[in-house]
């Protein structure tokens, strides 16, 4: 039986081997490892590719949206608009500094903050809202970016998952006041282990993060705030610099696995993820709900196919939030969610052989289960 992984970290590696051992060996050969020349290359093609002013490297993505929030002077007392679904690293930005959490449920068609349900979670606490472009799909931005500048409350795009994606013609990364990026292994642009970067298009954001990110210190030994140790390496930058390169290429063929996927499985009783109709949804993974979801995964994987489950348990109902008191049905719509997404195997290392195999094994288990169709819930519960 042949087995397909759900996603293969080393295949980015054997592709451009060359280039990438090119790369470390040039950092390995200067003798300077931190905060130089390709850190600083890599911030200005980033932010290029982007299309924003300025981009600032940090140590990982929960450091980036953290350290935004931060330099935006949010604290205790404060709110922060967050997804009722999202990696809870959307959420630990906010409650690391000591403020609130005020979770928004998503739009289930397109699994991303509803706009038409923040203006009523807006408080005069409200200091800043944090949309996430979940699973590579860009979140509503226009929207949410009118309801920011109507109530003047910043917008940090969560931009972990949307490398590459764009609205209307404009890339995530320059649809807020700032975002969050995440270099993560798994992710569309990703490092061979951790980084993160924020770009805006705030010269004086832009400033107050680099010194944050390096001991609250512009000159070595003169600290005018209490920073944090978070820099992306030189050998991360010069490897992202290398993958950049290859990005639109890469998120074109996951592209091509995700409409293969929506073609094959078109007659299965599956929902199956919808394309972004206004842009580029880059399909960080591919998210298919299913009522009898678990019986799915385990007949999956008996044929040798691996899925993930993005996520199984939302945050409000993770043990770390028992404090917020949050219980089960407070967020019906993300709960129902979380207990029927499945991931198929995606990324751009992904063979058309591979993607077939999936296919078949998907429509094998719907049939041999007698899969029932997983119907869309009404607007509003
Ligand atoms: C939506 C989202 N936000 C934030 C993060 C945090 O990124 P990191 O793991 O680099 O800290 C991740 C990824 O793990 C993520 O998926």
């Amino acid at each position: 039986m042949k087995r397909v992984a759900f996603f293969d970290a080393g295949a980015a590696y054997r592709e451009l081997r060359d280039d990438l051992d090119a790369a470390v060996s040039r950092v390995l050969q200067s003798g300077w490892y931190l905060l130089g020349a390709e850190l600083a290359a890599f911030e200005t093609e980033f932010a290029a590719y982007v299309g924003a002013r300025h981009c600032v490297g940090c140590g990982n993505g929960l450091d980036a949206l953290q350290l935004t929030l931060r330099a935006w002077d949010i604290g205790p007392g404060d709110e922060v608009i967050v997804p009722s679904n999202t990696y809870i690293a959307t959420w630990l930005a906010v409650t690391s500094l000591g403020a609130t959490p005020v979770p928004v449920e998503p739009d289930p068609e397109t699994f991303n903050l509803d706009p038409s349900r923040i203006e009523s979670a807006i408080t005069p606490r409200t200091k800043a809202m944090i949309p996430v472009h979940l699973y590579g799909r860009p979140a509503a931005m226009s929207e949410i970016a009118s309801i920011g500048a109507r109530h003047r409350i910043p917008v940090l795009e969560d931009a972990a998952q949307g490398h590459g994606a764009s609205l209307l013609g404009r890339r995530a990364g320059s649809l807020g006041d700032a975002a969050g990026w995440s270099f993560y292994p798994t992710k569309n642009l990703g490092a061979f282990g951790d980084g993160g970067a924020i770009t805006t298009d705030d010269a004086a954001l832009a400033d107050r993060l680099r010194v944050l990110r390096n001991y609250g210190s512009r000159t070595k030994y003169v600290n005018e705030e209490r920073g944090v140790n978070s820099r992306l390496d030189e050998v991360h930058a010069a490897t992202l610099r290398v993958k950049l390169r290859y990005l639109d290429e890469w998120n074109a063929r996951r592209a091509r696995i995700a409409a293969r996927y929506r073609e094959r499985l078109a007659d299965t009783a599956l929902r199956l993820p919808e394309d972004e109709p206004n842009g580029v949804h880059v399909w960080h993974v591919y998210v298919i709900r299913c009522r009898q979801r678990d019986a799915l995964r385990a007949a999956l994987a008996e044929r040798g196919v691996e899925t993930l489950i993005h996520y199984p348990t939302p945050p409000h109902l993770q043990r770390a939030y028992a404090d917020l008191e949050l219980p089960a049905g407070t967020f019906p719509i993300s709960e129902r969610m979380h207990e029927e997404v499945l991931s198929l195997p995606m990324g751009p290392h992904l063979s058309d052989d591979d993607a077939e195999i999936v296919c078949d094994a998907v429509i094998e288990c719907c049939k041999a289960l007698r899969i029932e169709r997983t119907d869309s819930e009404s607007v509003r519960p």
